[in-house]
This record gives structure tokens, C-alpha cells and sequence, in this order.
């Protein structure tokens, strides 16, 4: 009994070893044309971007310590570039105003329905917690800029 519990042990210990052959190629691409750098919103705003957003939709990952270990870095990187992909705040539309006030409408939606950001990632993530004060900070920038954006000459 004793020797089938300890080649069971064996047996998953080198499961796990041979699954962190898997672990996806953790990415951070240079920055083309970041957002904060283009608008340069007030301090707070581009903070709560920062710590709430720029992990998911930036090449500026800050790739914590569990995306290094399978089967959980197959979730944390997948979800990085669906975030990348759907809105990329390292690939910011600057000669296209247009486009950019559609993203940060985008943006501001999905702040105040609390769609974003993911309550899996505030979860975990504290400081990506955002008061009902820093939501509506953000939001409010978010607006003024769009509609600011919207009105440059085309
Ligand atoms: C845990 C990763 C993660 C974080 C953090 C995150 N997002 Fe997302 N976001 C995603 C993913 C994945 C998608 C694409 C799938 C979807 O729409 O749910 C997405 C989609 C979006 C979209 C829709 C883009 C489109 O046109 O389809 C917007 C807008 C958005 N996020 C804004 C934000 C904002 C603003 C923040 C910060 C307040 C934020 N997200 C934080 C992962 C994240």
C-alpha cells in the first residue's frame, strides 16, 4: 500500500513537471503608440488605468508569478491577448480620432456597467479595485475626451 501511494506520488510530481513544458510564451511587444503618452489624462485617471486595465490591454505586462506555472498560465495568457486583441492601448490609433474616441466610449461603457475590469482579475488584484469615485473620474475623462476627439477637425 505504502509503495503504491509513494510511485503515485512520483507519478504526479512528474505529471506536473512535464505539463510546465507547456506554458505559453508570456509576450510583452514594444509599445508602438501607448494611450497615457497620447492624451496624458490627469494623474488619478491614468493611474486607475494602470492598475486596472493596462495588464490585459497594454504590452506592459506585469506577468505575475502563476502565469509562469501550468495549467493556470494557459488562463492568464490566453485572457492577455483576447484583452490585447479586442483593445490594445500599446497600438493607440493617434492619427485616427475617430477610432480613438469609439475606444475610450467603448471604455467608459464598460467602466460603469462594471464589466470591466474582470471581477475574476479585481479578485485577485486589489489595487485594480476601483472606487465608485475612481470610476467616475475615469468615466468622466473618458467622455470629455471622446467628445473632444469627435470634434477635432477630420
Ligand atoms: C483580466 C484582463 C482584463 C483586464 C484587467 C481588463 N480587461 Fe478589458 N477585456 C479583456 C478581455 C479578455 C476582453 C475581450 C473579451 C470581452 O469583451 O470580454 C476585453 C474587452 C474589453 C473591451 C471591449 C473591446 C471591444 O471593442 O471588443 C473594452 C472597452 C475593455 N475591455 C476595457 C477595459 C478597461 C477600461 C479596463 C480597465 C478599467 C479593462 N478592460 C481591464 C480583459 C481585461
Amino acid at each position: 500500500m505504502k509503495k503504491k501511494l509513494k510511485w503515485l506520488v512520483i507519478g504526479c510530481g512528474a505529471a506536473f513537471l512535464l505539463l510546465q513544458l507547456t506554458n505559453p510564451p508570456r509576450t510583452n511587444p514594444p509599445v508602438k503608440a501607448d494611450l497615457i503618452a497620447t492624451l496624458n489624462p490627469p494623474a488619478p485617471v491614468a493611474a486607475s488605468l494602470i492598475a486596472a486595465c493596462y495588464d490585459c490591454h497594454s504590452h506592459q505586462t506585469k506577468w505575475p508569478w502563476y502565469a509562469h506555472i501550468a495549467p493556470v498560465s494557459w488562463l492568464v495568457v490566453k485572457d492577455t491577448n483576447d484583452g490585447r486583441d479586442a483593445l490594445d492601448f500599446s497600438e493607440w490609433p493617434t492619427n485616427d480620432s475617430e477610432t480613438a474616441a469609439d475606444q475610450l466610449d467603448g471604455m467608459s461603457k464598460k467602466v460603469t456597467n462594471n464589466k470591466m475590469p474582470p471581477s475574476k482579475y479585481t479578485a485577485i488584484h486589489q489595487d485594480a479595485r476601483l472606487t465608485a469615485e475612481q470610476r467616475k473620474t475615469l468615466t468622466d475623462w473618458l467622455d470629455a475626451t471622446a467628445t473632444k476627439l469627435n470634434s477635432a477637425p477630420k
